[in-house]
């Protein structure tokens, strides 16, 4: 057992705060990874509001890049050392889902048994929930040893630590999920870290055209950057119109896009989406709606008759094991600029301003370096 610190959020609303936590020595199966950058991500405020469960206090952060400290007995493919990029779904390799070589969709994901507990004060003791299983706004964390993938470690961390959460969401929706390749046309509403991301996967399989939505004209000018080849302010203009004009100037007879990706999480913008598809074209769920939300209503003709899928993608349907090497090898070698994505480097005592920094559109990745 060892003493760090670390970020929590104690209660329903109140700021996040720094205590020292208490990280026990990995047990079977699991790793202590020496934390050095973790991205700032929408699901950590989440967690702060109460909006994911209620099962406070709340270790935050989760989109993390480190060394492996220590591993425990059984632990046979990590070793002390090892630069890694943590992530949230450690598959079981024994479900349904794995054993019909689905294991993206493990029905069973790995987190450490053992809890981390705070270590001072009157709750001193009290057991931690880290965000995603993971727990990464500390100095160390434990995790199961499958949310540890090892990555190139020439690569600077702050960067590759992304592809923990949201960067990977919004790639792994334009390429695994939405199947992109060359010769299709992509439109992603909502360009926020995750739809820009969705931009920057599509540029790399080489989809065209590649159109960029959003109501913020900013972020317009960053897809731009990141790969779009058109750009729509939805603010101004109808998006389902532009995007059908734009593919049909592209491909002769397309009335929209093969693949629409909603990277924001509301019944309006999916809407826009399913009507904004091709024939048989796919529509990709990848923004997060919250409980409340309903699928907006859509004769089911329409369904039908236009054919082709309806999806949602869980982590951009990633394997970690086989896409963060390979998005690590693709950033080295300079065909995916994820530097882009980090907007600013801060300490651990400035999440709450980068949760501030969220509601006003300049940065894409605020990422705590430790
Ligand atoms: N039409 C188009 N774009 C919109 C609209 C709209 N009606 N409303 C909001 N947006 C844009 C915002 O301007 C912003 O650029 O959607 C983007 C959302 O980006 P972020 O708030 O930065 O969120 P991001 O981290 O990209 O995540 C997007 O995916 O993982 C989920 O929980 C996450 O639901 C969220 C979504
Ligand atoms: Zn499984
Ligand atoms: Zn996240």
């Amino acid at each position: 057992m060892q003493q760090v610190k670390a970020v929590i959020a104690r209660s329903k609303g109140a700021p996040v705060e720094i205590a020292t936590i208490n990280v026990p020595d990995p047990g079977p199966g699991e790793a202590v990874v020496k934390v050095l950058t973790c991205g700032v991500c929408h699901t950590d405020l989440h967690y702060r509001e109460g909006g994911i469960n209620d099962e406070f206090p709340f270790l935050l952060g989760h989109e993390a890049s480190g060394v492996v400290e220590s591993v425990g007995a059984e632990v046979t493919d990590l070793a002390p050392g090892d630069f890694v990029v943590l992530n949230w779904r450690a598959v079981c390799g024994e479900c349904r889902a794995c054993k019909r070589g689905e294991a993206q969709y493990c029905f069973n994901t790995h987190n450490a048994t053992q809890k981390m507990t705070l270590a001072d004060g009157p709750d001193a003791g009290t057991e931690l929930s880290p965000a995603l299983g993971i727990g990464a706004f500390a100095e160390k964390t434990l995790v199961a040893a499958g949310q540890c993938t090892k990555v190139d470690s020439e690569a600077r961390p702050a960067a590759v630590g992304l592809l923990g959460c949201g960067v990977m969401a919004g790639i792994g929706a334009a390429i695994n999920t939405g199947a992109i390749t060359r010769g299709r046309s992509i439109a992603v509403i909502g360009c926020g870290g995750v739809g820009i991301a969705a931009i920057a996967g599509s540029a790399l399989a080489g989809a065209s055209p590649i159109i960029a939505v959003d109501i913020d004209a900013k972020k317009l000018e960053t897809a731009k950057r990141l790969g779009a080849t058109h750009v729509v302010d939805s603010s101004k203009l109808d998006p389902v119109e532009e995007i059908k004009r734009i593919c049909g100037e592209t491909y002769e007879g397309a009335d929209g896009a093969d693949v629409v990706i909603e990277a924001v999480g509301r019944p309006e913008t999916w809407k826009q989406a399913f009507y904004a598809r091709d024939l048989a074209g796919t529509v990709v769920l990848v923004g997060v709606p919250t409980p409340d939300m309903k699928i907006p209503e859509i004769p089911l003709i329409d369904v039908f008759g236009r054919g082709g899928s309806l999806k949602s993608s869980w982590y951009g349907d990633c394997l970690p094991s086989r896409d963060f090497p390979m998005l690590v090898d693709l950033y080295r070698q300079g065909r995916l600029d994820l530097d882009a994505f980090v907007t600013e480097e801060i300490g651990i005592g400035d999440i709450e301003a980068a949760f501030e920094k969220m509601h006003h559109g300049d940065v894409l990745r605020s990422v705590v370096v430790l």
